[in-house]
């Protein structure tokens, strides 16, 4: 058994620990962070932190053609701070990509709510920045012009959106190629893109639906270290869903373990790691997350 702290961006000062999974299927009721830190602000007579999202008691069913019901969510129940990085990871089928698209305003909970930044959730919102797992370029637009389509959508002063562009364009190591079209990049080029794109109007949420899914694994790797180097520059809070239990280990400050559908979370496992390097994935304490979680999931059934 790992003691697992909640890593220091978390919820202000707080240090908590709680008991890293080693057996399958905790309840779902984990704590959350920004709950601690609130009793511990009130405590010193401070107001509670207002976490960067919140889903409350949140219930999806979908109609489907022949008629029947198809339920992708339930209660599903959790928060997340300002500057979290948290990962999602189920079986395919399991609601992750409904619950993402809850939480960028594309599609509504059956029953249940979603507040972003202390306020009920109603509709996209030029603060969340959603990244698929295609960028789904524009082939006619350069790479610059592709950056810039949701600020020219939103209406924004084109040389202060254009200044952003080449920033974000620089810090997703694509300098240089602004005058090229999407045909002459590679797949992990063009996927940087894409999460340049989500970063032009400055979100505060940034979403990312198996971003990495169709790259190989080596640009994989170097694309999640060049995420997380992101994550430190920006502040900006994430969520991220994928297949991969290593990358959900790798990138997660925790990680949201679903059950198969109806989709429930049923852990939420903070990650406690010396180092977000690719030598830590080696250690036996990143191997001790990746098996707990393989556990749950196969105890769950979603491994079949
Ligand atoms: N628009 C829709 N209409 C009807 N059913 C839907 C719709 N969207 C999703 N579903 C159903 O909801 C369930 C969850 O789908 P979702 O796409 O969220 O799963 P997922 O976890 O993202 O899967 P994957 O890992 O394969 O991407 C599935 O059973 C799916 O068939
Ligand atoms: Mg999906």
């Amino acid at each position: 058994m790992i003691k697992a702290a909640v890593p220091a961006m978390n919820a202000g000062a707080l240090r908590r620990t709680v008991d890293a999974p080693s057996h399958p299927a905790p309840p779902a009721a984990a704590a959350r962070p920004s709950d601690a830190a609130g009793r511990e602000a009130q405590a010193l007579g401070a107001a509670p932190a207002i976490p960067a999202f919140r889903f409350d008691h949140l219930h999806k069913t979908f109609r489907s053609k022949d008629g029947g019901d198809v339920v992708a969510l339930q209660d599903v129940h959790f928060e997340v701070a300002r500057g979290e990085f948290v990962t999602v990871v189920g079986p395919s089928g399991c609601g992750k990509s409904t619950l993402l698209r809850i939480l960028a305003g594309l599609d509504f909970a059956s029953r249940g709510h979603v507040e972003v930044g202390g306020r009920e959730h109603t509709g996209p919102s030029r603060d969340i920045g959603v990244v698929f797992q295609s960028p789904v370029l524009l082939p006619w637009r350069s790479i610059l012009d592709n950056v810039l389509v949701p600020a020219q959508i939103q209406g924004r002063d084109p040389k202060v959106s254009r200044e952003r562009a080449m920033h974000f364009l620089q810090l997703v190591g694509l300098a240089g190629f602004e005058t090229k079209y999407p045909n002459e990049l590679s797949g992990g080029m063009q996927q940087r893109v894409g999460i340049a794109r989500a970063l032009v109007n400055d979100p505060l949420l940034l979403l990312m639906d198996e971003p990495f899914g169709a790259l190989d694994a080596m640009t994989r790797e170097s694309m999640n270290v060049e995420l997380l180097k992101l994550r430190e520059r920006t502040g900006a809070t994430i969520m991220l869903v994928t297949h991969s239990i290593p990358e959900a280990v790798f990138l997660g400050d925790r990680v949201a373990v679903m059950s198969p559908r109806p989709g429930r979370v049923t852990q939420l496992i903070e990650v406690d790691l010396p180092a977000r390097t690719l030598d830590v994935i080696n250690t036996e304490r990143f191997g001790a997350y990746v098996s707990g979680i393989r556990s749950n999931l196969n105890a769950s059934g979603g491994l079949d």
